[in-house]
């Protein structure tokens, strides 16, 4: 097959660990026979400094005449430490989602053995936990009205949302349980929001379609504790924007570690994928990140949007016989790792494209 991959290093740690997800496609492509085309854009901080934008013209029209996105990091603390810049580089990202229609961001909590000790919580809690995270992407608090008032000294960000925006996401979430393990949880605030009340009803409308599949709602509060507290009660979670992106933070425990979660931005058109972790400044520039959520966003890349399954496999089972050979990059090793198995971000691309150049990890070829 033939493909065109737009390429959004970003700022921070995304340079970084882009350039690992992309070296493991070009191996893949290879492998496999496949033709990948990347073309580089420019987005976040960096766009900002060239361009005065987050996200200029010319980066979204690589990205609309692409097959699918593989997308770094945006943020730069120079942003953090002064909320009054008008201009700010996650205004790339929320664009971006935006302008291509991304409304579903899917965040699979995958907890690979070898990282129990990396968690911060009990391993007896974690084992055999497996969540399918659903954030509505393009709508609520992040896209509603905002401003200041009373001369600047009172603010608001309306939560709103849409029956539409609620019921393609639900569907999306309800066919996913289909093929899992029939279980669908709502995430919302329906005791207080009323944009919750609209959520939660359309949610119930939508799972009459799904007699096959468990509907059980929570509120954001008790979610956040029955996540950490018994995780493998969970199959899909369903959330909107704002309690999504709170929430599949959190849910990066029961995977070990932030560096190690992938996500899936899907709408009507090209895709979008990108580790969750963000630009992390602290650690920029090392070459000590942790690749492995970008490699395993190739992964979700080659599976969802091109339907290479085999090939996703192959990635994800790279990544696995990794950690099983004890290696780990800072962020996930502990005390019980000897120095010479912790690999900077190039030692942990390595060891995945080197696994898969022996092809030794294909299930058929
Ligand atoms: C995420 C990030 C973004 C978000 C930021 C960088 C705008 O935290 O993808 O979870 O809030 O959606
Ligand atoms: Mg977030």
């Amino acid at each position: 097959m033939k493909k065109k991959i737009a390429v959004l290093p970003g700022d921070g740690i995304g340079r970084e660990v882009t350039a690992e997800g992309r070296r493991v496609l070009t191996e893949i492509g290879k492998a496999f026979g496949h033709s990948f085309e990347f073309r580089e854009g420019i987005i976040g901080h960096e766009a900002i400094e060239k361009t005065g934008v987050a996200l200029p013209d010319q980066t979204l029209e690589i990205l609309r005449t692409s097959d699918a996105i593989l997308f770094g990091a945006v943020g730069h603390p120079k942003y953090d430490n002064d909320p009054s810049l008008p201009v700010r580089p996650e205004q790339g990202l929320l664009k971006m989602r935006k302008e291509l229609g991304l409304y579903a961001n899917l965040r699979p909590i995958r907890l690979f053995d070898e990282l129990l000790p990396a968690s911060s919580i009990k391993p007896e809690i974690l084992r055999g936990s497996d969540i399918l995270f659903f954030r509505e992407l393009t709508g609520d608090v992040y896209f509603g009205e905002r401003g200041r008032m009373n001369e600047g000294k009172t603010a608001f960000d309306v939560m709103i949302y849409h029956d539409y925006e609620v019921e393609r996401i639900a569907h999306r979430a309800f066919q996913a349980a289909q093929n899992r393990r029939r279980k669908v949880t709502s995430v919302d605030k329906a005791n207080v929001l009323e944009s919750s009340r609209l959520w939660r009803q359309v949610v119930q409308q939508v799972a009459k379609s799904y007699p096959d599949v468990e509907l059980e709602h929570e509120f954001v509060d008790a979610m956040a504790m029955k996540l950490i507290q018994q995780p493998r009660r969970f199959d899909v979670v369903l959330t909107g924007n704002l309690f999504g992106d709170i929430l599949t933070d959190a849910a990066s425990q029961i995977a070990g570690s932030m560096g190690l979660l992938a996500s899936a931005s899907i709408g009507d058109s090209t895709g979008l994928y990108e580790p969750i972790h963000g630009s992390a400044h602290d650690i920029t520039g090392r070459g000590t990140a942790n690749p492995l959520a970008s490699i395993l966003s190739v992964a979700l890349m080659l599976e969802t949007s091109f339907g290479m399954k085999q090939e996703a496999e192959a990635v994800v089972s790279a990544v696995r016989k990794t950690l099983a050979a004890g290696y780990r990059t800072a962020d996930i090793a502990d005390s019980a790792t000897p120095g010479k198995k912790i690999l900077n971000t190039r030692g942990m691309g390595d060891s995945v494209v080197r696994l898969l150049e022996r092809k030794t990890v294909f299930a058929v070829l």
